[in-house]
C-alpha cells in the first residue's frame, strides 16, 4: 500500500502548508499516561516488549494532540541486547550493556535478533490497527556508530565521539562491529517495513565531534549502504537520517541522493539548512526541545522562525531531538495548535 498521509506526502517532496508534524520521543515520561502505563509494565524494556502496551504508549500522543506521526514505541539499544551483550536500565543511570566491548572480547551473534525482536513486530501490526489511514506510523533503528558507541563503553558515555579512539586501537573489530550492526539493521528494518511501519527513521544521535573522514566511513556510508538495501525492496518507503550534530557534513547526506530527507538537531542553522539542503531532500526538525519546557513567547517565536523559513519548502515541523521529561504536556499542546494555524 503507498501510504498517502500529508507527514509521507511533505517526506516525499511536496511543499505542504500547514507543515505537517510529529516530535521525537512524542512518548515518553513527560506524559502523566505513559507514566502509567510504564509503572504498570514494570519496567521500561518490559514495556518495549509487551506489544499490547507498546503500542498503547505508542498511541497515546496521537489521542492527545493533533500530530500526523506516530513512532513506534521501542528502543534503538534492543539490537545489541540480542547481539550478545545484556541491557538493562538502572533507575536514574541510563542504559547499562554487559559486557562492555572495551573490556574484552564478546562474541557477536545474529541467531537471536530474529524471536528476540518479534515482540516489535506485533507491537507494529497493532499500532498500523489502531491509526487512522491520515496518520503514518514511524519505524526506526539506530545507526550503527551510535548503537556502537553504547556497545563499546558499555553505557552513554559524556563524549562519545572519544570512542573513536577504540577504533582506532581494535580497526578489525570495529569494523566488523559496524559490518555486524548494518546487516542487523537493515534486517531489523526490512521486517517493520513488512510489518507495517510506512516510514523509516535512521537515529545517528552522535554524529558530533567526528573527523570528517570517519565520519563518512561510519557514519555516512554504513547508512546510505542501509537506505539502499531498503530502496531495492521497498521502493516508496521513505528513509530520513538524522545525523544529529554533522555540522556542515549534512550537504553530504542531503547530495547522497539515497535519503527522502534529512532531520536537523538543535544546533543547526534553518537559513543555511534552507540554502544548502532543501534542494536535494525534505527537511524536518531543529526546534530546541528546551524552548517547549519554557512555552509561551520564546517557543512560539522559535517555532515561527522554522515555519517561516521553511515555508516554500517541503518540510515536516518536529524537534531537534527528543522532548526531555520535565516538558509540560500543554505546551506541546500549544505548540501544535499555532503550527496548525500557521
Ligand atoms: O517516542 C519516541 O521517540 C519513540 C521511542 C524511542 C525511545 N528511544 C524510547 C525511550 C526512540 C525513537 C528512542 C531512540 C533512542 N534511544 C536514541 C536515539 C535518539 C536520541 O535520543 O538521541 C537513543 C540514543 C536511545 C538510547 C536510550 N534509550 C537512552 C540513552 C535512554 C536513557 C535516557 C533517558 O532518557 O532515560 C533510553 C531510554 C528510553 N528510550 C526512554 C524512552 C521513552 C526512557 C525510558 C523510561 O521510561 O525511563
Amino acid at each position: 500500500m503507498d501510504h498517502q498521509s500529508a507527514f509521507i506526502r511533505a517526506i516525499k517532496g511536496e511543499k505542504l502548508n500547514p507543515k505537517p508534524v510529529w516530535f521525537m520521543r512524542q512518548a515518553g515520561r513527560y506524559l502523566p499516561e505513559y507514566r502509567e502505563k510504564r509503572a504498570e509494565a514494570g519496567s521500561f524494556l518490559d514495556l518495549c516488549f509487551n506489544p499490547e502496551m507498546a503500542a498503547e504508549v505508542t498511541l497515546q500522543p496521537i489521542r492527545r494532540f493533533d500530530l500526523d506521526a506516530a513512532i513506534l514505541f521501542a528502543d534503538i539499544l534492543l539490537l545489541p541486547m540480542f547481539m550478545g551483550q545484556e541491557l538493562s536500565f538502572e533507575a536514574g543511570e541510563g542504559p547499562r550493556l554487559k559486557p562492555a566491548l572495551q573490556d574484552g572480547p564478546v562474541i557477536l551473534s545474529h541467531d537471536k535478533l530474529h524471536d528476540g525482536l518479534s515482540p516489535v513486530m506485533e507491537t507494529i501490526r497493532l499500532c498500523r490497527e489502531g491509526l487512522s489511514e491520515d496518520k503514518a506510523l514511524i519505524g526506526f533503528a539506530g545507526a550503527p556508530w551510535t548503537v556502537a558507541t553504547y556497545m563499546i563503553a558499555g553505557q552513554g558515555v559524556k563524549d562519545p565521539s572519544a570512542l573513536r579512539g577504540y577504533a582506532y586501537e581494535n580497526p578489525e573489530k570495529f569494523e566488523i562491529l559496524i559490518r555486524e550492526l548494518e546487516i542487523a539493521t537493515i534486517d531489523y528494518l526490512r521486517r517493520q517495513i513488512k510489518a507495517g511501519v510506512n516510514a523509516v527513521q535512521l537515529f545517528e544521535s552522535w554524529a558530533s565531534g567526528l573527523p570528517v573522514e570517519f565520519l563518512r566511513a561510519f557514519c555516512l556510508e554504513p547508512a546510505m549502504r542501509i537506505a539502499r538495501a531498503l530502496k531495492a525492496d521497498f521502493p516508496d518507503i521513505p528513509v530520513i537520517a538524522f545525523p544529529k550534530g554533522a555540522g556542515v557534513q549534512l550537504k553530504e547526506y542531503a547530495e547522497a541522493g539515497i535519503f527522502d530527507a534529512v532531520s536537523l538537531g538543535t544546533e543547526t542553522d534553518p537559513v543555511w539548512a534552507s540554502e544548502t539542503l532543501s534542494q536535494h531532500v525534505s527537511l524536518q526538525g531543529g526546534l530546541d526541545p528546551l524552548l517547549v519546557v519554557q512555552g509561551g513567547k520564546p517557543m512560539l517565536k522559535a517555532a515561527e522562525n522554522l515555519l517561516k523559513t521553511f515555508e516554500d519548502k517541503a518540510y515536516v515541523f518536529n524537534l531537534g531531538h527528543g522532548f526531555v521529561p520535565q516538558t509540560p504536556p500543554d505546551n506541546v499542546a500549544e505548540l501544535v495548535k499555532f503550527i496548525r494555524a500557521f
